[in-house]
């Protein structure tokens, strides 16, 4: 059933709307946001309530701060919230609380057009334990409840679930981002256009056992490379050398391989380092990898075998990266992935955090028909998982 948006509230002159978003963005060690797209993608559900008469309570939590005040200061929502200021073009009023007197009273005091940012959701036990009182709380602050927080969708906490329950009665929509994400994930599962491939890379085999079960059910070959490849090269027998390899996840991916009925496409070939660092002595091995040598990133031949495989495709979805990408020597597979896809004339779909942020790095996030802000949210989506805290919002009728 398809959930109201925030286009469906026909009214949010005057109305206060707590939108829960999802600014959990990339941190350097300084506490800098690296990357922005989170809060970017946010900005056409907070405009079109500003640019409606509305005011926007803005909530998101931001990493997985313990407790500890001090260790948790870089988790404070002052950089989301002056960075959302910026790119709104006016000032946001952020508050050092979650709930709580100020929280009460900036939000009764709010302005029509204005935005208030709270502190983050995590800093409070309330949020993930999904703590009702702790939710109604947040819910008494407004008239509207808005869940524009794709990438956290697939969580249970608080903001996602007990707030909009606690909010029965008011309308509880989606904002336009998470609308959009449904719209392209559920086109992607209800009918692709085919051939459908997958390409799927990473360290681990264990972190994408769903995610591969669910493709391998709909795709017509799915494209490994990073790190699991080595352990799905160890299952069938192959030497890897020193390469990572889940020595302990080689029976599931065996049986992942026999499920798969020649789906899976392993590497041809494979750049391989004498160190797992950029600087070390490489060379690029067709099949078995030599003793003390480290599968790095995968080989020109596999290159040009995905990237025709990308050229033929009715529908690409691309996860995970190639090889240890960050390291200039080793990143040619994931920026060839990302060429061929922006190439492509089918209908591409990129996810996950680290695969997003390597597109837009090479500048070619803008050519792809879609380019997920879910992480998890992303591969549970994918895998037919169903979102609880979807449940919580108004169907249309
Ligand atoms: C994410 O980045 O996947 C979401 O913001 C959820 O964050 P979490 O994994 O810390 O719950």
């Amino acid at each position: 059933m398809a959930k109201k948006t925030i286009a469906d509230v026909a009214d949010l002159m005057g109305k206060k709307v707590l939108v829960r978003v999802d600014f959990n963005v990339p941190l350097d060690d300084a506490g800098n946001i690296t990357n922005d797209r989170r809060i970017r993608a946010a900005l056409p559900t907070l405009r079109h309530i500003l640019d409606k008469g509305g005011s926007a309570i803005v909530m998101s939590h931001l990493g997985r701060p313990k407790g500890d005040p001090k260790k948790d200061a870089p988790f404070r929502m002052d950089r989301a919230a002056q960075r959302l200021g910026e790119l709104l073009g006016k000032p946001v009023q952020k508050i050092d609380e979650v709930v709580g007197p100020h929280a009460d009273g900036a939000a009764a005091t709010l302005q029509q057009g204005h935005v208030l940012v709270l502190e983050n959701l995590r800093f409070h036990p309330g949020e993930q334990k999904g703590d009702a009182a702790f939710a109604a709380q947040l819910g008494k602050l407004a008239d509207i409840y808005v869940n524009d927080a794709f990438g956290t969708c697939h969580r249970q906490d608080a903001s996602m679930l007990a707030v909009p329950e606690s909010m029965k009665g008011k309308p509880r929509v989606v904002g336009f981002l998470v609308a959009k994400e449904l719209d392209i994930l559920d086109n992607l599962l209800g009918s692709p256009q085919k051939p459908f491939i997958g390409i799927l890379g990473g360290a681990k085999v264990s972190d994408k056992i769903g995610f591969i079960t669910s493709l391998l059910s709909r795709v017509d070959r799915l494209l490994i490379g990073g790190a699991m490849t080595y352990t799905f090269m160890k299952a069938q027998g192959q030497a890897i050398g020193s390469s990572r390899c889940e020595h302990d996840k080689l029976d599931v991916a065996r049986e992942l391989l026999s499920r798969a009925e020649g789906k899976i496409v392993l590497p041809l070939d494979h750049l391989v380092a004498d160190k797992p660092e950029a600087g070390a002595q490489t060379q690029v091995v067709a099949g078995n990898i030599p003793d003390g040598w480290f599968g790095m990133d995968v080989g020109p031949k596999t290159i040009d075998l995905y990237r025709e495989e990308i050229k033929k495709a009715g529908t690409a979805v691309w996860n995970g990266p190639m090889g240890k990408f960050e390291d200039e020597p080793f990143s040619k597979g994931t920026r060839a992935i990302a060429a061929a896809l922006a190439e492509a004339k089918g209908v591409t779909i990129v996810g996950g955090g680290e695969t997003a942020e390597a597109v837009e790095e090479f500048g070619l996030d803008s050519r792809m028909r879609h380019v997920s802000t879910g992480g998890g949210a992303f591969l549970e989506y994918l895998e037919g998982k169903s979102f609880a805290a979807l449940a919580q919002i108004d169907d249309k009728l």
